[in-house]
């Protein structure tokens, strides 16, 4: 039996020490630095329910990560989990190479009516890198298709993460994490990102016009490239990597008028932004702006099986014999007055494809998520709460060490400053220390599982279970508060 803090131990002292000893001989963490635990335990998490999660020692954590942006629903539902089991009696397996099978139907039905606009095609995958590498492939062999075989770049933001499988890592702007891959797949070309907090001095007191610029920069690129190399610009709603940052006013209305004056494709990379994340079923959604495609996974099983996928618009299935022809969908100026682009649906094969895409047990699985997600109002919770979840994080404003608050929905990054007067950033020893060396670990140690990150800035993130309400918020401040007080007085 475990208690909230408390240190039964379930499995015994000696079942624990064989675990720890099996995993240091042969699991492999993934962006992990595996020494980091030569003299030390790996956490082990056991076992789950609603917010939050017991490690093998039986304490128990807030789960303020939803493990990694995932668990929307929360853990332990046994319908979902039977659901999985239900199917997997059904039919355990079968391919979507030439065939379908109910649970995909139903779930392509589903979230075809879900997102935004067009999008009525849902193509599957088991994961969000493998969805972006989806993404780019199709925008590719789309333009190929309808006579614009010179488009194959793609624009994305700095610091923004989409992945890390050769596509998708050459998406990502990450230097750090691509380096020891190069060289990358040729394409990517990099735009500003919208931390507002270190916008560029003309534009660092007027949220409006930093939009306007940021979003301009993209236009700027795509002329530098050269319009008729550039096939889609990825964005995230809300970018993670980084912190957090919201689009600033204006910002997706002027990309969506950029993409298509260009002819150039939007993908709305919501790996982390739907399924609620931001209290609409896509994060798009929350920003008034239309997509060509939506990459999604994690959120849509929150976690209870892996799947991943890409809503697309009819106008991109046309030339794929599947287009709306009555309705069309949205098809961007430029394509329109293509003859192939507008014309009768096609005939072409889009030659990609995983084994294990839009799995039944995962379909299930999707579909009674989703079933959660209505009954219990979700994304009413999160709209009615998350104003809550601001104003509480906001309360660490009066600490030191933090610069910055950001975010929306249930989705924060909070900006870790050295100086909050001159927002000044720690260097990279002092960032390995803050980040690695004492909070990652305090924070774990404290009960709160969040994320302590410097990819950009360093940032501390939290995307909470949407079930979540305001004893979890306070809870996450009280550990937070003493945690950066504690680092602070250290420095
Ligand atoms: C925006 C975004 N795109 C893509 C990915 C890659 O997803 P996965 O880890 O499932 O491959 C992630 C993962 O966090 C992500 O946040």
């Amino acid at each position: 039996m475990s208690t909230p803090h408390g240190t039964s131990n379930p499995s015994g002292e000696a079942a624990q020490r064989h675990l720890q000893a099996s995993a240091h001989r042969h699991l492999w963490l993934h962006f992990t630095r595996m020494s980091s635990y030569a003299e030390g335990d790996m956490p082990v998490i056991v076992r789950g329910s609603g917010q939050y999660v017991y490690d093998d020692r039986g304490k128990r954590y807030l789960d303020g990560l939803s493990g990694l942006f995932v668990s929307q629903i929360g853990h332990g539902r046994r319908e979902v989990a039977e659901a999985g089991a239900r199917q997997a009696s059904e039919l355990a397996y079968f391919p979507l190479w030439s065939y379908a099978h109910p649970r995909a139907i139903e779930l392509a039905e589903r979230l075809a009516a879900l997102a935004p606009g067009h999008l009525n095609r849902a193509f599957f995958t088991t994961s969000g890198s493998e969805a972006v590498e989806s993404a780019w492939k199709l925008a590719k062999q789309y333009f190929k298709t309808i006579g614009q075989p010179s488009r194959y770049k793609v624009l994305s933001r700095e610091i923004a993460y989409h992945g890390t499988s050769m596509g998708a890592l050459a998406i990502t702007g990450l230097p750090g994490i691509k380096e020891p891959f190069e060289p990358m797949v040729p394409g990517g070309v990099r735009v500003p990102n919208t931390n507002f907090y270190r916008a560029p001095d003309f534009v660092a007191d007027d949220r409006e016009a930093f939009g306007r610029w940021a979003a301009d920069e993209i236009g700027r690129a795509i002329e530098r490239e050269g319009p008729d190399s550039v096939a889609a610009v990825f964005l995230e709603p809300v970018q993670n990597s980084g912190g957090c940052f919201p689009p600033p006013p204006g910002y997706f209305a002027r990309v969506r008028e950029i993409c298509d004056k260009y002819g150039v494709l939007l993908v709305s990379d919501e790996v982390i932004c739907a399924f609620g994340r931001l209290g609409y079923y896509f994060g798009s959604q929350r920003y008034g702006y239309q997509p060509d495609i939506i990459t999604f996974a994690k959120g849509v099983t929150s976690g209870y099986s892996p799947l991943g996928g890409m809503m697309v618009s009819d106008a991109l299935m046309e030339p794929f014999g599947g287009g709306d022809a009555a309705g069309r969908g949205y098809l961007s100026p430029r394509h329109a007055g293509h003859p192939e682009g507008a014309g009768p649906s096609g005939t072409a094969t889009f030659l990609h494809g995983v084994t294990f895409a839009g799995h039944p047990v995962s379909a299930a699985v999707a579909l009674a998520n989703l079933d959660v997600f209505e009954k219990e109002d979700l994304l009413g919770n999160v709209r009615a709460n998350e104003g809550a979840f601001r104003a509480t994080l906001e309360k660490l404003n009066d600490l030191p060490i933090v610069g910055d608050v950001r975010g929306d929905g249930y989705f924060y990054g909070i900006e870790l400053v050295k100086d909050k007067a001159t927002r000044e950033t720690f260097n990279d020893e002092e960032s390995e220390w803050l980040l690695r060396g004492f909070l990652s670990p305090a924070l774990f140690e404290a009960g709160l599982v969040c994320r302590a990150d410097d990819r950009g800035d360093p940032v501390i993130q939290l995307a909470p279970p949407l079930t979540c309400t305001q004893e979890h918020f306070d809870e996450m401040e009280q550990i937070l508060r003493a945690v950066l007080t504690e680092a602070w007085s250290q420095i």
